[in-house]
C-alpha cells in the first residue's frame, strides 16, 4: 500500500513516525505492507527533526503527488478549505482512497468529498477530524447504526475545555487563562478558531451529520466562543453547584408542524457538577451520546496532540487499506434522512441572567412580569444571597435569575426587554443552563 502523505507538522510528522515504528503490526494488520511514497509540505527545507524516512520522498507539489497513479491512500495532514480540497477531490476522483483529519474542509463541504469518494470508488475516512484519539465517528457511523441516536452532547475543543478548567480552578479570568493556555502550548498564537467556538462548531457539524443521517456544515451550527465568559459567571455557576463547558450540542427535536428536525449549536453552558461531562478537565475531550434502545454513551480522552491525533488517522489507513486489497470499499454517505436543520430560536433552552438592579419596591415585580409577557418561566431567584457571590448594595442589588425551558427566541426577547427596564442598570450576564440538575 503506497501512502502520499500531505502536511508533516503536528500531525503528519506522528503519523511518519508511527507508520515506521509499528510498520510490522500494521503490515501484518492490513496483509501488505504500508510505504509512505511521498510527502508534500510548504517548506521543503525546514527542520523536522529526527523523522524515519528517506528525504527524497519530501516534494512541495502536493497535486503532482496525488496525481500519481502508484500511490493508493491519500493521507491529508494539512488544513483549510483551498488547495485542500481541490487536492483531495482529485484524488478521489481518481479512485485513491482518502484519510484527512480535516474538520474545517469536512464541515464547510465534505458533500462536495462524499460525493468524489462515491465517483471514484474509494473511501473517505476522517476518524481524526473530531475528538483526537476518541474512537467516535466509527461508533456513530457503524455500530450505532441499528439504533436511533437522539442527542449528541460535547466537549470538542480541548483548548477551551483547558482554559474553562483553569477559571473555575483558579478563579482566574478570561485573559489570564488563555495566556496560560498560550504559555503550555494549548493555544495557538491566534486563539481566534478555538476561543470562538469555530473549532467546535465544525465539529459539531460533523458529529450531527453523522448522528441524524443528514448533510449538516458549519453555517448551520449556531456558535457562539468563550470570550465573554466571566469570573463572576464562574463563580456565580458554583454557587449554583454547577460548571461552565463550551459544549456542542445536536440533537433531534419536532418542529411545529409535526416535522423531525435538527438544531445543532455550539455555546457555553453551565451544568450541574452532576453531569457526566462536569468531570472533563484540562484539555480532555468527552462526548455523551444518547440512543433510543443504547441509552446513555460516554466517549473520553485525548482531543488533539500530535501522537493521538496520529493514532486515528494510523486507524483510518489500516482500514481503507484493507478494504482496497479486499476490493471493497465502505459504505457510503448516510445522508437519506435530510432532517432540516432547527433555527436556533426554536430550540428549547435555558438561561441563568444576572441582573444589576435598583434595590426598591415593586422592582421584582417588573422584572418578573418581563419573564411572564414573553411566555418564559422562571425556575428561581436569589438577590444578595450571602455566599452565592450575589451581593446587595446600598441601593443596587444583584440579581440572579434561572428560567425553566423555552424557546431561545423568547429568551433571548425576554433579555432585551430587561434592557430597556427602567430598574434594570444592566444585565451583567447570560448564560445557557444544560443537563438536569
Ligand atoms: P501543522 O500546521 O502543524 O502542519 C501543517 C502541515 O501542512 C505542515 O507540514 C505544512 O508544511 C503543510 N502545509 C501547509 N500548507 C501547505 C501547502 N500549501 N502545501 C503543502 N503543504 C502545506 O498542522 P497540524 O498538524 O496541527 O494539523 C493538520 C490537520 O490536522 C488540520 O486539519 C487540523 O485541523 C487537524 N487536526 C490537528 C490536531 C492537532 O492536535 N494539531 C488535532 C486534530 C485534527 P511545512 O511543514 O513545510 O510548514
Ligand atoms: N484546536 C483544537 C483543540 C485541536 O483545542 O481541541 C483539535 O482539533
Amino acid at each position: 500500500m503506497r501512502v502520499a502523505l500531505l502536511g508533516c507538522g503536528t500531525v503528519g510528522s506522528e503519523v511518519v513516525r508511527l507508520l515506521h515504528s509499528q510498520s510490522a503490526d500494521l503490515a501484518a494488520r492490513i496483509g501488505a505492507p504500508l510505504e509512505i511514497a511521498g510527502i508534500a509540505v510548504r517548506r521543503i527545507g525546514r527542520d523536522r527533526g529526527e523523522l524515519p524516512v528517506d528525504p527524497a520522498v519530501f516534494t512541495a507539489d502536493p497535486f503532482d503527488l496525488v496525481k500519481r497513479d502508484d500511490i493508493d491512500v491519500v493521507v491529508e495532514c494539512v488544513g483549510g478549505i483551498e488547495p485542500a480540497r481541490s487536492w483531495l477531490v482529485e484524488a478521489l476522483r481518481a479512485g485513491k482512497s482518502v484519510v484527512t483529519a480535516n474538520k474545517a474542509l469536512l464541515a464547510e463541504d465534505g458533500g462536495t468529498l462524499h460525493d468524489a469518494a462515491a465517483r471514484g470508488g474509494g473511501d473517505l475516512y476522517y476518524e481524526a477530524a473530531v475528538a483526537g484519539a476518541i474512537p467516535l465517528l466509527r461508533p456513530l457511523r457503524e455500530s450505532l447504526h441499528g439504533d436511533r441516536v437522539t442527542q449528541v452532547t460535547g466537549i470538542v475543543n480541548g483548548t477551551t475545555n483547558f482554559i474553562l478548567s483553569a477559571m473555575d480552578t483558579t478563579g482566574a479570568g478570561f485573559a489570564e487563562a488563555l495566556a496560560e493556555a498560550t504559555d503550555l502550548g494549548y493555544a495557538e498564537a491566534d486563539p481566534t478558531a478555538d476561543v470562538e467556538g469555530f473549532d467546535a462548531a465544525a465539529k459539531a457539524a460533523i458529529l450531527a451529520s453523522l448522528a441524524f443521517h443528514t448533510r449538516v456544515g458549519a453555517a448551520d451550527v449556531h456558535r457562539e466562543g468563550i470570550t465573554e465568559v466571566t469570573a463572576a459567571d464562574v463563580a456565580s455557576a458554583k454557587a449554583m453547584g454547577c460548571t461552565i463547558k463550551l459544549l456542542c450540542i445536536a440533537a433531534r427535536g419536532t418542529a411545529a408542524d409535526g416535522r423531525e428536525t435538527v438544531s445543532v449549536r455550539v455555546h457555553p453552558a453551565m451544568i450541574p457538577l452532576t453531569h457526566p461531562l462536569a468531570g472533563v478537565g484540562d484539555a480532555f475531550n468527552a462526548v455523551f451520546v444518547e440512543a433510543e434502545a443504547a441509552g446513555q454513551l460516554m466517549f473520553y480522552g485525548p482531543g488533539a496532540g500530535g501522537a493521538p491525533t496520529a493514532s486515528a488517522v494510523l486507524g483510518d489507513v489500516v482500514a481503507v487499506s484493507r478494504n482496497r486489497l479486499a476490493g471493497v470499499r465502505a459504505a457510503s454517505e448516510s445522508a437519506y434522512a435530510d432532517l432540516p436543520v432547527r433555527p436556533m430560536g426554536e430550540a428549547l433552552t435555558r438561561y441563568h441572567i444576572s441582573l444589576d438592579v435598583t434595590d426598591r419596591p415593586g422592582v421584582l415585580a417588573a422584572v418578573a412580569g418581563v419573564f411572564a409577557e414573553h411566555g418564559v418561566s422562571i425556575a428561581t431567584v436569589r438577590q444578595g444571597a450571602a455566599g452565592s457571590g450575589v451581593a446587595g448594595r446600598d441601593e443596587d442589588a444583584d440579581l440572579v435569575i434561572v428560567t425553566h425551558v423555552a424557546p431561545d427566541a423568547a429568551l433571548a426577547a425576554t433579555v432585551q426587554a430587561l434592557r430597556g427596564l427602567d430598574a434594570v442598570r444592566s444585565v451583567a450576564s447570560v448564560l445557557r443552563v444544560e443537563g438536569s440538575a
